[in-house]
């Protein structure tokens, strides 16, 4: 099948609705591709999804390339998108690039994912030949700022203010835009208003297309999960279930059977026992 590419997503605005998900491992990329996914993200979220962090402000470039090798190694058809992390494109234009090259040089990324209104560095990234993906709204490395995760865009003011920064990275050169976190009728009136496809997580119907963190869909995040995570199985049952049933056959002496042991050699059982 044809490999999906970033100019093929921004294509599609207006047709098909755009199905993305997280990954985090060569497994996982290879999983949701095969279950035909469009984009798979390696996203930041990764901090708290497979390293146990409690928010995604920790994690580093070299983290993010690690993860995103192995993802790009179990990928043949989805586009591969590379979060770029808290602190990797804040400082400078010049360091925004030199990162976003990174994840696509070293990493295998297709394009990246950078959170906020960063015209410049947008504009740069793109000139030097790398595929961005837009994200507004709730965006996670500004927790801080926001003072916790809260859903942004509420009041007319804030929502005419979003609506100006999805337009200004459009014309910025994004292929597409993550809406986070926002209400509804915002999402919708900011997909109406961009040509480039956006992409939901907390925001309702009317984007373009959705993404969910693939632990959240998958039931293996502990505690609560936001309000707009559908649980699609409980991974965190089966995979307790598996493992204590295999701890119960090593228990009672059950595992392993005789095939699934290598044959004994003649010479060496009658060793043995002799
Ligand atoms: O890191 C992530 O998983 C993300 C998505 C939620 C958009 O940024
Ligand atoms: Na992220």
């Amino acid at each position: 099948e044809e490999k999906i590419t970033a100019s093929a997503i921004a294509n599609r605005k207006g047709k098909d609705k755009i199905v993305m998900v997280t990954a985090t491992d060569e497994p996982t990329g290879r999983l949701v591709d095969q279950a035909g996914v469009d984009v798979v993200l390696v996203g930041d979220s990764l901090a708290m999804a497979v390293l146990g962090r409690p928010n995604t402000l920790s994690v580093t470039i070299e983290e993010m390339l690690h993860h995103i090798r192995a993802v790009a190694q179990g990928v043949r058809r989805a586009l591969v998108v590379g979060d770029m992390p808290f602190g990797s494109f804040q400082v400078s234009v010049a360091e925004a690039v030199r990162n976003a090259c990174r994840l696509v040089g070293e990493g295998g990324a297709e394009a990246v994912k950078l959170e906020g209104p960063r015209v410049a560095e947008i504009k740069a990234i793109v000139a030097a030949g790398v595929p961005v993906m837009g994200h507004l709204g709730l965006t996670p490395q500004s927790l801080h700022l926001l003072g916790g995760y809260r859903v942004q865009g509420k009041s007319l003011e804030q929502a005419r203010h979003l609506l100006a920064q999805a337009q200004e990275l459009e014309e910025a050169g994004v292929f597409a835009l993550v809406l986070e976190g926002i209400p509804p009728s915002l999402a919708k009136a900011i997909t109406a208003r961009v040509g480039i496809p956006t992409i939901g997580i907390g925001a309702g119907p009317h984007c373009d297309g959705q993404v969910l963190v693939l632990a959240d869909l998958l039931g293996l995040s502990p505690g609560l999960v936001p309000r707009f995570v559908r649980r699609y199985a409980q991974l965190d049952v089966a995979i307790r279930q598996a493992v204590a049933a295999f701890a119960g056959d090593v228990r009672s002496g059950s595992y392993p059977a005789p095939q699934e042991c290598y044959p004994d050699p003649p010479e060496l059982s009658a060793w043995v026992e002799g």
